[in-house]
């Protein structure tokens, strides 16, 4: 591949020359760069699957939501039949947005403007006084509708993408599904949203939440490091402070070439500390029903063998992905957390970082529960959540102080050209036995699952429109 070809902006700076893929660096200048953000909206929002949200979120026939992909807002809506819709919220008249609201419930959007009306799947019903045809007569009604994204649902969420020719969602997350699978497909009834997703600002590019995403390791044990000092994560002997934390940063870190990442942890420890047994003597089924995954009780259990595969079965009570990032602006977190009782009780959420600007992002927190958690279990998961994670978790503290201190760092006239180094690798390959596909290593969190996330970028930015 040409380091000549691709975008070059104003300047005379092609983007090609912001990656130096041989020493694994990317310039600064990437970060925060209104001309990069442009190109990024058409070729990877324009381009790849998005998530918008989850389907417990519009149960009804007729509900909706507004989201965003990129910088266009969207409907998602359900129609009568049950299908789930995403148009472009944006009236084919005038451009006035079809719904100024977060969400609701009708058959019929109206255009507040001049009137014209469509239905949840984006199709035109007409404008008003009909008899003198306020839409025209140059355009059918078909040509009419709102423009549609291409949907997929998995797991309950809601996917779309504008790249209608492109590849299957399935495509997208390649040898990254069977982990995926493992996380918002395991129960039988699957997962629903414990109420609306959290939203605030951040005056950060949405790179620098994407990139930690996907998945950084490391910092936990450093920014985060009060997980260790007084979280959670404290040692139980409270000499050797942080020493719960740092053997959270060994296990098997999975890396995608479409830039999806999934760090899975080794349960050995608290399988350990809840049944006094090493963790080697107890059988998969043992294991499972000492530390159910995040959201299950022991009576669930049965549950995954419906669901997964045997290998999956194995991985899940072994080393199951806990945290990592699906590309572009998305990370998720399927926790295991301690208490100060000795048990462990789970967080699901997932975030997504929608840009809003080469220096904001808006970040929103899905909190998820099975549908079959019992009550007091899922009120303890939600405590839990809006502790560490979202709008009032001091875990995300700490992230979004990061984020917008590089982002403007970005901008200087020195450090838009120093660079974000990923050379810290894994030598190791996949652990022994380890029955998952794609690109797996073993060891201490490493730099391989960001510098993947990074190369995809790359490779997007540099495809033909
Ligand atoms: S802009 Fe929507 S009806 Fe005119
Ligand atoms: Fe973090």
């Amino acid at each position: 591949m040409s380091a000549k070809k691709g975008p070059v902006l104003r300047d005379g700076t092609a983007v090609a020359d912001l990656v130096d893929l041989d020493l694994q660096e990317v310039k600064l200048r990437a970060l925060s760069d209104q001309e990069i953000y442009e190109i990024e909206q058409r070729k990877i929002f324009g381009k790849v699957w998005l998530l918008l949200g989850h389907e417990t979120e519009i149960p009804n026939a007729g509900d909706y939501v507004q989201r965003h992909m990129g910088d266009d807002s969207v409907l998602v809506a359900r129609a009568r039949d049950g299908q789930v819709h995403v148009s472009l919220n944006v009236c084919p008249h005038r451009g006035m947005k079809i719904t100024t609201h977060e969400s609701g419930n009708t058959q019929i959007h109206t255009c507040i403007y001049h009137g014209w009306a469509f239905k949840p799947d984006g199709e035109f019903l007409g404008s008003p006084v009909a008899d003198q045809c306020m839409h025209g007569k140059m355009l059918s009604k078909q040509e009419l509708g709102l423009q549609k994204a291409r949907v997929t649902l998995y797991g309950g969420l809601i996917w779309a993408t504008w790249n209608h020719d492109g590849p299957s969602f399935e495509e997208f997350l390649g040898d990254t599904k069977w982990y995926y699978d493992m996380l918002y497909c395991r129960t039988n009834k699957g997962m629903e949203v414990a109420g609306p997703p959290q939203r605030f600002i951040v005056r950060g590019n949405w790179k620098t939440a994407g990139e930690q995403s996907a998945a950084d390791g490391f910092h936990t044990l450093t920014l985060h490091r009060w997980l260790g000092e007084v979280g959670n994560y404290q040692s139980d002997s409270g000499k050797k402070q942080g020493s719960e934390l740092t053997e959270e940063m060994f296990g098997a870190e999975v890396s995608s070439p479409h830039g999806h990442a999934l760090r899975c942890i080794d349960l050995a420890r608290k399988i350990k500390k809840l049944t006094g047994k090493d963790p080697s003597e107890l059988s998969v089924q043992e294991k499972l029903n000492a530390l159910p995954p995040p959201g299950m009780t022991p009576d669930m259990v049965e549950q995954l063998a419906q669901n997964l595969s045997p290998e999956q079965m194995q991985v899940m009570a072994w080393m199951p992905p806990q945290v990592g990032g699906m590309f572009p602006n998305i990370i998720f977190e399927f926790l295991y957390i301690p208490q100060p009782d000795g048990n462990v009780v789970g967080s699901l959420s997932l975030h997504t970082y929608v840009p809003k600007g080469p220096d904001k992002l808006e970040f929103t927190n899905w909190i998820f529960v099975e549908k079959d958690t019992p009550p007091e279990l899922r009120e303890k998961m939600i405590q839990q959540s809006v502790r560490l994670l979202g709008t009032s978790g001091m875990v995300e503290a700490d992230d979004s102080d990061t984020w917008p201190h590089m982002t403007l760092a970005a901008k200087g006239a020195q450090a838009r050209n120093r660079t974000m180094k990923y050379q810290a690798l894994y030598e190791t390959g996949a652990p022994e036995g380890w029955p998952g596909p794609g690109i797996v290593n073993e060891g201490f969190t490493k730099d391989d699952t960001q510098w993947h996330w990074w190369k995809y970028w790359y490779e997007l930015m540099m495809a033909e429109d």
